[in-house]
């Protein structure tokens, strides 16, 4: 079958190269693409938002299914777009409807979803600019540090955790009343603070069948030790060395099971990934976020842990089966270590010529921030290139990650050196 993915990241090569690998996969499109994913498949020079003529390009080359990336095309309600359309009724896309993309798009959605689901999350209220006041006493009957989320999306930015209460009370105004995020922070999620190991989990689920992929934890402050401004993210593990029997138990049956029996429950028109933030406090998991979509860079950490073929796997999603797909994982480990741009997340400049490529060894190099310009591989973004591995475990994983990192070469290159420091004594 012809499949169409959605992005232009390190997360859309590392899914064009799982699915290049399926026997079941013809042709492959990448909409935009970066300069990585022109090695499995064709490039299109079309946004992901632009509905229309990615409707055109699923005719023109006969595409039997969609991959969304990211999220913002999900919350744009592309799937019912699609599914609003007569002659698109035989077309998977792997994503849910504008709905169910409000777990992502809406904080106060996501929590509300959880309560009704008794799905563990940290007690919180929202509050819009004519309940700033109640916002205020909230805050002081919480205990410090104070978490402030902009209800809708904020580009990974709408999230503030602070210590003083004071400092707190003048973030949540200046959040509501002066719109600090835009029309995302209207609405301000405060909620209790958690004081845990973070991880994610990602399932795959048609709406009422599920399957767990591997979990990962991802790094997302720029700077050594977990300090500095928050990024996408920096470098990601995968499986977490605390992972134990019994929090699988507790994450499978406390979080996933919930949440899934909640799309049933609610009809919610869902057949795509699911990825759970989670918080663990005294090895039970806490769930902080809901993603409509896989995350980046974990998706390349993911995805080189699955052994069986995303396109079954994707196809019994579509067709309402994943009951029948088990998915089976790869036993060793794998790490990623994100390279950036000097500068990011602030201000960093592009078009830099990248080397080094022909000199990597027992690594997968998945592009983000990249573009071909005749013959040469130019940066193109703040996250560059994800330098995936699988080792035996994590240590020799993250070896070989940080060995390939050093021979990758463009101006002005970062990368945080510490990826998996906090996990060394598991
Ligand atoms: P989110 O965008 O909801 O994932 O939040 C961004 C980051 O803020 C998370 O990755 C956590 O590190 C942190 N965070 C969010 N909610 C909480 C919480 N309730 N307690 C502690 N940390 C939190
Ligand atoms: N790495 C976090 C995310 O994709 O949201």
């Amino acid at each position: 079958m012809n499949i169409l993915i959605l992005g232009s990241g390190g997360r859309e090569h590392a899914i064009a190269w799982k699915l290049k690998q399926s026997p079941k996969t013809s042709n492959l499109y990448i909409a935009p693409g970066n300069a990585g994913t022109i090695d499995v498949g064709t490039n299109l020079n079309i946004g992901v938002s632009d509905f229309n003529a990615i409707a055109d390009c699923v005719k023109k080359h006969h595409i039997r299914m969609i991959v969304v990336g990211p999220e913002a095309p999900l919350v744009e309600g592309i799937v019912d777009f699609f599914r609003s359309k007569n002659e698109f009724s035989e077309l998977k896309i792997i994503g849910p409807a504008k709905y169910g993309a409000q777990l992502e798009g809406s904080k106060e959605f996501a929590k509300d979803f959880m309560i009704r689901n008794q799905v563990p999350t940290a007690r919180f209220k929202s509050f819009t600019a004519s309940t700033l006041t109640e916002g205020y006493s909230f805050l002081e009957s919480l205990n410090s540090p104070y978490v402030l989320k902009a209800d809708g999306l904020a580009g990974g930015k709408g999230v503030l955790i602070l210590n003083d209460l004071d400092e707190a009370k003048s973030e949540l105004k200046s959040m509501l009343v002066d719109a600090k995020f835009g029309a995302a922070s209207s609405n301000v999620v405060i909620e209790e603070y958690l004081d845990g190991i973070e991880m994610s989990v990602f399932v795959l689920t048609d709406g009422v069948n599920y399957q767990i992929l591997p979990e990962a934890k991802d790094y997302k402050r720029i700077g050594e030790g977990d300090t500095g401004l928050n990024t996408g993210g920096m470098g990601a593990v995968s499986p977490v060395p605390f992972m134990n029997d019994e929090l699988s138990e507790r994450i499978k049956n406390k979080v996933v099971e919930p949440s899934v029996n909640g799309l049933k429950k609610e009809k919610i028109d869902y057949k795509g990934f699911l990825f759970i933030g989670l918080m663990i406090v005294d090895n039970q998991p806490f769930v902080i976020e809901y993603n409509v979509r896989m995350g980046d860079p974990e998706t390349e950490v993911v995805m080189p842990r699955i052994k069986s073929d995303l396109v079954d796997h994707l196809n019994a999603c579509a067709d309402g089966k994943l009951n029948e797909s088990p998915i089976e994982f790869e036993e060793n480990a794998a790490t990623t270590v994100m390279l950036v741009a000097e500068g990011y997340p602030e201000a960093y400049e592009k078009g830099k010529e990248m080397t080094g490529f022909d000199h990597l060894v027992d690594c997968l190099a998945f592009h983000a921030g990249t573009k071909e310009t005749s013959g040469k591989i130019l940066t193109n973004g703040g996250r560059i290139l994800a330098i995936s591995a699988l080792g035996e475990n994590f240590k020799d994983a993250l070896a070989k990650s940080y060995r390939n990192a050093d021979r990758i070469l463009y101006q002005g290159k970062y990368y945080r050196k510490d990826i998996g420091f906090d996990l060394m004594k598991y």
